[in-house]
């Protein structure tokens, strides 16, 4: 098999959405097929497709397939289907910011149509388009942040903000890209990511597979390997971002970065700009809670007693100073992230 950054986790073909089936990997490379927007939400549900750019793009792609659905016959018509798409569609996962961002993009590029063929055609079109322009947002990223990064580094990283998260190339992983690309020698250290294991099932999957460097840790031996002078710098990706530059990642990102803080090892988060919510504030921010069966059992093996109370919080919140910088495609945005982060959409016209 090619790269997997080389494969797209999400894609349009033949008015059809095709996914990678991420909940069958690393065991199996198995692609999905929808032609109906509603398996598109259950497959973000059930994280068939996961990771905020890769999700954004889904909602996207998952309004394509409500225009072709609609029988509607008048603009209004299709406007009021679209509607009722993207109500469940955004309906699947809180937290990652990207899934509304795709969803309002649609919809205003929707409404921007005359005709009910216009709408059709302007639809999968900017969807598509959105889908292209997140590999190449990857990949400036990946530059802009690659200049950060020392040879002989070790890299470690949290969950999965890969190629598997986005369409292709990742966000932190397309940071450890770029600087392999630009001739540097690292190392990478993933978190195993639990409960449902990211950081082994995709990480470890997706950057063995490449050719990269990468040994897999237990979550719990983080403080460990930073104690023990096995990590030199922390890059983990982001589901959404507030204006004063809390972060919300996957559940246990805090706790890297304060064991990154302990040890004085710089932690950066690389993201998109639609991973950006300038009008949320962080108290504000939903929390995805999932099912207790996650947390008692591994696969279907089961590890707990029976009726055990689980707390299953998805993403936590890590603190702005603990972040050392925030990678973008339009720069790297640093302390004070009040100011510096609104600076980062001053050029944006997308
Ligand atoms: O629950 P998931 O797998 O969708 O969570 C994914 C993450 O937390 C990623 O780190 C985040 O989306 C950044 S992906 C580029």
């Amino acid at each position: 098999m090619e790269n997997v950054t080389d494969l797209r986790t999400v894609e349009w073909k033949d008015n059809k959405v095709v996914m990678i089936e991420q909940t069958k990997l690393p065991n199996e490379l198995i692609f999905v097929e929808y032609d109906d927007f509603n398996q598109v939400a259950n497959a973000i549900k059930t994280l068939i497709v996961r990771g905020a750019p890769a999700i954004g793009v889904s909602g996207a792609f998952g309004l394509a397939l409500a225009v072709l659905q609609s029988k509607a016959t008048t603009k209004d018509d299709l406007i009021s289907d679209l509607e009722d798409a993207r109500k469940i569609l955004f309906a699947t996962r809180p937290t990652a910011v990207n899934l509304g961002w795709g969803l309002e993009k649609i919809m205003n590029v929707a409404k921007s149509g005359d005709t009910v063929e216009q709408i059709r055609d302007l639809v999968i079109s900017k969807a598509k388009k959105m889908a292209d322009e997140d590999i190449e947002i990857n990949k400036t990223m990946g530059k802009n942040g690659s200049v950060l990064f020392d040879d002989n580094d070790t890299i470690m990283t949290h969950c999965n903000a890969g190629a598997l998260a986005t369409v292709a190339y990742g966000t932190a992983l397309g940071v450890i890209r770029a600087t392999r690309e630009s001739g540097k020698n690292i190392k990478v250290i993933a978190t195993e990511t639990r409960p449902i294991q990211q950081g082994s099932r995709l990480t470890a999957f997706e950057l063995k597979h490449d050719g990269f460097d990468v040994s897999l840790i237990p979550d719990t031996a983080v403080g460990y390997t930073m104690a023990n002078g096995l990590v030199n710098k922390v890059i983990v990706g982001a589901d959404r971002i507030v204006k004063t530059g809390h972060v919300f990642n996957k559940i246990g990102t805090y706790q890297v970065a304060i064991m990154a803080k302990q040890h004085g090892i710089p932690f950066y988060v690389a993201a998109p700009l639609s991973t950006i919510d300038l009008k949320t504030k962080a108290e504000d921010v939903i929390i995805e809670m999932r099912k207790g069966s996650e947390v008692t059992g591994i696969g279907d093996k089961k590890t707990a007693p029976d009726d055990i109370n689980v707390i299953n919080p998805a993403f936590d919140m890590t603190p702005p100073e603990l972040i050392s910088g925030i990678i973008t495609e339009k720069g790297v945005a640093t302390a004070p992230y009040d100011k510096s982060i609104p600076k980062l959409f001053e050029s944006d016209n997308s």
